[in-house]
């Protein structure tokens, strides 16, 4: 689906389909109304029959003798100013109308209504963004690719003449979020014997090449230079090699200190000796979903060409069960020099985050985002619409914040106190590597912030957000649209 703006007028627009919304009181508007009174006012005529639901995203298509044979008349339910979700229910109904159609190119002036508290940028945004998820399909993995193109393949929006630059970038912007939110469908989306630590790493140089960053790879030979002992420890029983992976993306100059970004890459996560049930096992391919969205938001900073440095840090393992293992009690040391006994290798996204928050430091980042699906105890806090926030800094948590509540990917902030720490003691190591069933979210980002201490670091849990089961079963693309969102918003001040 490829978007576009234009500054044609609406009683010049030539397209085989416009698609207008409808407000409470069957309300069209300042284009609507124009392209109808031009017409010879058939749409009015045919809001007044009533067959156009109230509701938000329902749909009339109209069939019209002028220059525009086709109208979509799309509800935006009967709120006098419609809010956020109904604008973003009417823009999926408006797209799943259009896709129905034998209509190669449509025009959206679903951006004419007025939504509380949004410009238009906004709302191009999510005519974009909700368009390219709807015509996302996950088929490399199919010997038989059904080839159903996509409708509409072109959706032009036209714009008012002043607006037109800001609009151009909003659309082209949006366009740029999608490709990495397809980028990190697609990764987490790929079974484990695909997605192996290599296959980030490659993925991760294609990318540098592509937008000009470098990308350093480092194996396990340097990993135990640098005595990364609790990253290596999860590699153990596996025989694909970790890699750790760092990207570097240079919008700013070289003086500004980058945002980190470090992402949990565990391509499959059995448990290992510490085995997880059988039962959808399969689905622990997506523990790398922190990794990929770290991939993904770089990939759509690099198209927007931010003016902000970003650097890119991926834990990826697998987790393993083997002879060579870890077992629970051993001990290990982390690069930090701080101990850690696991008794739960299942726990082992910690132990390899561990490793990368420590070694991003060097970096000297203005703020460390960590992402990970770290825990299953997220989900029973949080279930699938917010994902975790822990935080000790309260600018850098409400940057969050609102960086979700904008881009629709929502985070929702959990406590942090030192209380909890407690929970972390061992009676051998410095500590342990869980903390018992209570808080187990909690516990396991207290373990985190043991090796973060003074830096200005959040941590993203998205265990319940980054994919979804069942019959729908797919990688969302979350956080991606939280993460540059942030640096957007960072980029700009
Ligand atoms: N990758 C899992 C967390 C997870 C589980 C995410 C289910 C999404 C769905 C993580 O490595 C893990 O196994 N965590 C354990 C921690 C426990 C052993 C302290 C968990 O949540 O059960
Ligand atoms: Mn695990
Ligand atoms: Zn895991």
């Amino acid at each position: 689906m490829q978007f576009s703006t234009s500054t044609s007028s609406p009683d010049r627009l030539r397209t085989p389909c416009a698609i207008l919304p409808v407000l409470a009181g069957k309300k069209l508007t300042a284009a609507g109304s124009a392209l109808d009174a031009a017409g010879g006012g058939a749409l009015a005529r045919l809001l007044a029959s009533g067959d156009l639901q109230a509701k938000a995203g329902a749909t009339l298509l109209a069939h019209l003798d002028g220059a525009i044979k086709r109208v979509l008349l799309v509800s935006l339910g009967d709120a006098e100013v419609p809010a956020d979700k109904a604008y973003c229910d009417a823009v999926r109904g408006a797209w799943r109308a259009a896709a129905t159609l034998a209509a190669d190119e449509v025009a959206s002036l679903l951006h004419e209504a007025p939504v509380a508290q949004r410009d238009t940028a906004w709302k191009l945004r999510m005519q974009v963004g909700i368009g390219r998820e709807l015509a996302y399909r996950f088929e490399r993995m199919k010997s038989k690719r059904e080839p159903q193109p996509v409708r509409p393949a072109r959706v032009v929006l036209p714009v008012a003449r002043a607006e037109a630059t800001a609009a151009g970038t909003a659309v082209a912007q949006a366009a740029a979020l999608a490709n990495g939110i397809e980028l990190t469908k697609d990764l987490g989306n790929l079974p484990g014997n695909v997605c192996t630590p290599t296959y980030l790493a490659d993925t991760a140089r294609k990318l540098g090449r592509e937008f000009k960053f470098k990308v350093d790879v480092l194996d396990v030979r340097k990993m135990e230079a640098l005595k990364m002992g609790a990253l290596l420890s999860v590699a153990r029983g596996s025989e694909q090699p970790p890699k750790l992976i760092v990207l570097h993306y240079q919008g700013a100059g070289p003086r500004q200190a980058p945002v980190a970004l470090v992402g949990k890459g565990i391509t499959f996560d059995t448990g290992g000796i510490s085995l997880k049930p059988a039962a959808e096992m399969d689905e622990m391919k997506y523990d790398m979903c922190g990794a990929a969205s770290v991939l993904g938001t770089l990939r759509a900073v690099a198209e927007m060409g931010l003016k902000i440095n970003v650097v890119g840090v991926i834990a990826a393992s697998e987790n393993m069960p083997s002879g060579r293992a870890t077992k629970p009690g051993d001990i290990v040391t982390s690069m930090s020099g701080q101990t850690v006994e696991i008794l739960n290798t299942d726990a082992e996204g910690r132990l390899v985050l561990c490793d990368a928050l420590t070694y991003v430091q060097r970096y000297k980042p203005s703020a460390i985002v960590d992402i990970a699906t770290l825990t299953g105890a997220c989900v029973i806090a949080l279930g699938h619409h917010h994902s975790g926030l822990f935080t000790p800094q309260q600018a850098l948590a409400d940057e969050l914040l609102a960086a979700g509540s904008d881009a629709g990917d929502p985070c929702w902030r959990m406590p942090l106190d030192d209380e909890y720490q407690e929970q972390l003691k061992s009676p051998f190591a410095d500590m342990a590597n869980i903390g018992g069933r209570p808080a187990g979210s909690i516990t396991a980002a207290c373990f985190l912030s043991r090796f973060t201490k003074g830096a200005n670091w959040a941590h993203l849990d998205i265990a319940g957000t980054a994919w979804k089961s069942g019959a729908n079963k797919g990688a969302s693309g979350r956080p991606v649209p939280l993460l540059t969102r942030f640096l957007q918003a960072r980029a700009k001040g």
